[in-house]
């Protein structure tokens, strides 16, 4: 089933999603119809978040040669380590037609369960890293557009202590 995909400023998407304790068969069918709704918005990723789930899991396409899609669900996704940094555009189901450029990981290394609780362990690099990354935020409440701004806001901090580096110089 293609589920309704919640779109900004709705509330739904700053909330923080909740551990899957249990694998049940409403865990299959909602992971089932996120892929099923991914795919059919061409998205790369999809999280719980967006469908209006409080589950922590979220779907990715781990085929990124546009060849057939191979979806894979990842569930209670910890970072276990990240790597390097890299400027890329990105856009979110969330936000039709907003194309941003985004500071990611270049590499990243997770935590999780699959479908059958069993745990795994998902490297990804490049395009992958950053959906995976963009995904995780989801899960945790944060919006692709709070990056930007993070960023922006880390710049400006680094133009204000320069200037007060210059005005103490003189
Ligand atoms: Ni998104």
């Amino acid at each position: 089933m293609i589920l309704q995909i919640v779109k900004y400023p709705d509330p739904v998407l700053k909330k923080k999603a909740e551990p899957v304790d249990k694998i049940s068969k409403e865990v299959f069918t909602l992971a089932d119809d996120m892929i099923e709704t991914m795919l059919s918005n061409d998205g790369l990723g999809l999280a719980a978040t967006q469908v209006s789930s409080p589950l922590r899991l979220f779907v990715i396409n781990i085929s990124l040669d546009g060849d057939a899609p191979k979806p894979m669900v990842v569930i209670n996704p910890r970072i276990i380590s990240q790597e390097g940094l890299e400027v890329h555009e990105e856009g979110c189901l969330s936000f039709p037609e907003l194309y941003l450029n985004i500071e990611r990981p270049q590499k990243v290394r997770i935590h999780a369960k699959d479908l059958y609780n069993e745990n795994a362990i998902l490297d990804a690099t490049g395009l992958l890293a950053r959906a995976v990354m963009h995904e995780i935020d989801h899960l945790d409440g944060i919006l692709f557009i709070e990056r930007v701004a993070k960023i922006a806001q880390e710049e400006q901090e680094k133009i204000l202590k320069y200037l007060e580096t210059l005005s103490q110089n003189k």
